[in-house]
């Protein structure tokens, strides 16, 4: 971090600002920190609008195998990263909560023996929200993920099928919930625009989703990607002028 020096908070940043600047090699004190993005590509089910890296899981799951594979890719790549300290890490899917919370402690502690990671690292793992995963968080909370971002997507039992989600509404709340005692934070997915939805539904839907108190809620406009199962069968969903009143639309 560059130090402030400057009395006042403006004219430190003018000050910082006119260091970018200034013409000739940039002078860093230190470099900054790195963020780690880990990639595990498993889902129970494929989502008919999912475009991600992401396929169904065979019967018998090489984990631990596909646990040293991405070690071994840490290490291809941390010479051009030597020294250099991790502030985050992003653990995402696919459908991470899948994976054995020994599995996530074995990836972690040998991330932790190759590299830097700062004492308040935050470490994310994205999650589905079946009963078969809440009931691990808090195992995935004692092999040191600090953050759980749950896919919930909606709360309303006819758009989740719709989506082709394998939980339903009840079990989104009951893993929000989970997450909130287990986590020291947490996120909440949602999406909107959904096949049928309409404003009073999303509405519906935000306000149990802040019930829930997130510290943190993303919600994603539903989008129809190529090579997808709805980009081959389009479901119907809510006209432009509904999306355009929703983007434009103040919160009661
Ligand atoms: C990596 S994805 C999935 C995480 C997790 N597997 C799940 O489904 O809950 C992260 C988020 O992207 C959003 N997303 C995925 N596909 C989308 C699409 N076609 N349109 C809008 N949002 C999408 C969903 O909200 C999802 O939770
Ligand atoms: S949306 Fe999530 S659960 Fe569904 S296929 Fe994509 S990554 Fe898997």
């Amino acid at each position: 971090m560059i130090p402030i020096v400057a009395a006042t908070p403006a004219a430190a940043a003018a000050k910082d600002v006119r260091h970018y600047l200034r013409p000739g090699t940039l002078q860093l004190p230190a470099l900054p920190p790195l963020s780690l993005y880990v990639h595990l590509p498993r889902c129970l089910k494929k989502c008919p609008y999912c475009d991600f890296n992401s396929h169904e899981q065979p019967a018998e799951l090489p984990e631990s195998r596909y646990v040293d594979a991405l070690v071994a890719d840490v290490e291809a790549a941390l010479p051009p990263v030597w020294g250099r300290q991790i502030h985050s890490i992003f653990i995402g899917g696919g459908t991470p909560s899948l994976f054995s919370p020994d599995a996530i402690a074995r990836l972690l502690s040998d991330v932790r023996a190759r590299l830097k990671l700062t004492a308040d690292c935050e470490i994310t793992l994205e999650a589905n929200p079946g009963t078969f995963e809440k009931d691990r968080f808090k195992a995935f909370r004692g092999a040191g993920v600090t953050r759980l971002s749950v896919g919930v997507q909606s709360f309303n039992d006819m758009h989740l099928r719709a989506l082709g989600r394998v939980h339903d509404g009840a079990q989104a709340i009951a893993a929000v919930e989970e997450a909130a005692l287990s986590f020291e934070t947490f996120n909440i997915d949602l999406m909107y625009a959904l096949p049928g939805q309409t404003l009073e539904q999303l509405e519906a839907d935000v306000t149990q989703a802040m019930s829930l108190m997130p510290p943190h809620l993303s919600i994603y406009h539903l989008t129809i990607e190529p090579n997808t199962y709805f980009a081959k069968f389009p479901p119907t969903i809510p006209h432009e002028d509904w999306r355009t009143r929703c983007s434009t639309a103040s919160p009661k």
